[in-house]
């Protein structure tokens, strides 16, 4: 089937199952489907708030994001309603603030920051540059770098950052055009400049977690995080490194960052299996052969965005394995029926968690979004 045909195909079973997907849970927040394939919902009130598996996932703009997506392409209001009905419970936990963390990127992005940037929303506004102040106050000046997590009883994280966080710094870059300040894109672009010197290896990978001594800003060292150990090559982490590199370019115009984000392009396209199938870890053992069409998603459309940036004869570098991967997970890890509320399947956490090959809302938004970018539709989120 030529490309063309297979993405307008694509798109079409998005909008089907999406229009009933969303009207069926239209007042949760999703993560992910249970045994029976209905979605969880992370806002239930049973849950507490100020607990990090709550409203305050770090996942919960996903859900808004897939709505806003929707409403672009299809121009169907009812998406903007049930986009507003999660955007109003991830105010709260501005109230609750404990429980927040560096991810008020990844949850205000495609939530408040789409819905202000698409209907020019007062309200909207006011909470995304709400997140921006907060994630802007986790700063460390020394060591330059964004504070991740929040301490457990058993853990200091105050010099942890992760590599995640190139994608929570879009709504920095955000907020200094919004404002005309500079202040948020600085703080930006000095934790990009920190993770280009301390997080990406000679050989265009990424670590996933990198400690700083807190007080003196010195890098202590890696740690292997969700991915398979210490030295390891976390795909997903690779996709944030990827994708996060390019946004930040497009949003500073610096090259050094396009010039990082080809790097890592070129460490994961030369560990891309033959099959298309993406493991969670490009250095994890064959056996047992675990995979994350999560990360493979994330991977994909960061190679999509980089091939805007380079000349015409060098897009296919990056588009031709963009494809190859939407290719391997549209044929063999999604679900289009009705059993299912999620459409991409067989995504992981953590290469050490004990359950793996589950559905994750954001492989969804991830998946439609880099299927969309391949026919045009929709603004960039980040
Ligand atoms: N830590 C974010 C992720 O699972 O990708």
């Amino acid at each position: 089937m030529n490309d063309q045909k297979w993405i307008v195909e694509t798109i079409e079973k998005i909008r089907e199952k999406i229009k009933w997907v969303s009207e069926k849970n239209k007042d949760k927040i999703p993560y992910t489907t249970n045994e029976d394939g209905s979605y969880d919902d992370r806002s239930d009130a049973a849950k507490n708030w100020n607990a990090d598996d709550g409203l305050n996932w770090w996942t919960n703009g996903f859900w808004g994001g897939i709505m806003w997506m929707l409403y672009q392409d299809t121009k169907d209001k009812s998406y903007i309603d049930i986009a507003r009905i999660c955007e109003k419970k991830l105010e709260q936990t501005f109230t609750g603030f404990y429980g927040l963390h560096h991810d008020v990127g990844f949850m205000f992005m495609p939530t408040a920051v789409a819905d202000y940037r698409l209907t020019g929303d007062g309200r909207a506004r006011k909470a995304a540059l709400h997140a921006a102040n907060l994630l802007a106050g986790r700063f460390n000046p020394q060591g330059n770098y964004i504070r991740a997590w929040n301490d457990s009883p058993d853990q200091d994280t105050r010099g942890w950052a992760i590599i995640d966080c190139m994608f929570n710094i879009s709504l920095l870059y955000w907020a200094s055009k919004e404002t005309q300040d500079p202040r948020y894109q600085h703080i930006a672009m000095r934790h990009a400049d920190s993770v280009m010197e301390n997080f990406i290896r000679k050989d265009g990978s990424s670590i996933h977690i990198g400690e700083f001594n807190p007080e003196t800003g010195m890098f202590v060292k890696s740690h292997g995080g969700q991915g398979y150990g210490e030295g390891s090559a976390w795909t997903r982490g690779q996709g944030w490194a990827l994708y996060g590199f390019v946004n930040s370019y497009t949003n500073s115009g610096k090259e050094e960052y396009l010039d990082t984000a080809k790097r890592v392009a070129h460490y994961c396209i030369a560990n891309i299996p033959e099959s298309g199938i993406i493991p969670i870890d490009f250095r994890q053992p064959a056996k047992p052969a675990l995979e994350d069409s999560c990360g493979a998603c994330v991977i994909a459309g960061g190679m999509i965005e980089l091939a805007k940036y380079v000349p015409d004869n060098e897009k296919q570098i990056y588009l031709r394995p963009a494809v190859k991967i939407l290719k391997a997970i549209t044929k063999t890890r999604v679900d289009w029926s009705r059993d299912c509320d999620a459409i991409v399947q067989n995504c992981s956490g953590a290469y050490h968690d004990s359950r793996h090959h589950f559905t994750m809302v954001y492989a969804d938004y991830f998946y439609i979004e880099a299927i969309y970018k391949l026919n045009g539709i929709g603004m960039l989120m980040w």
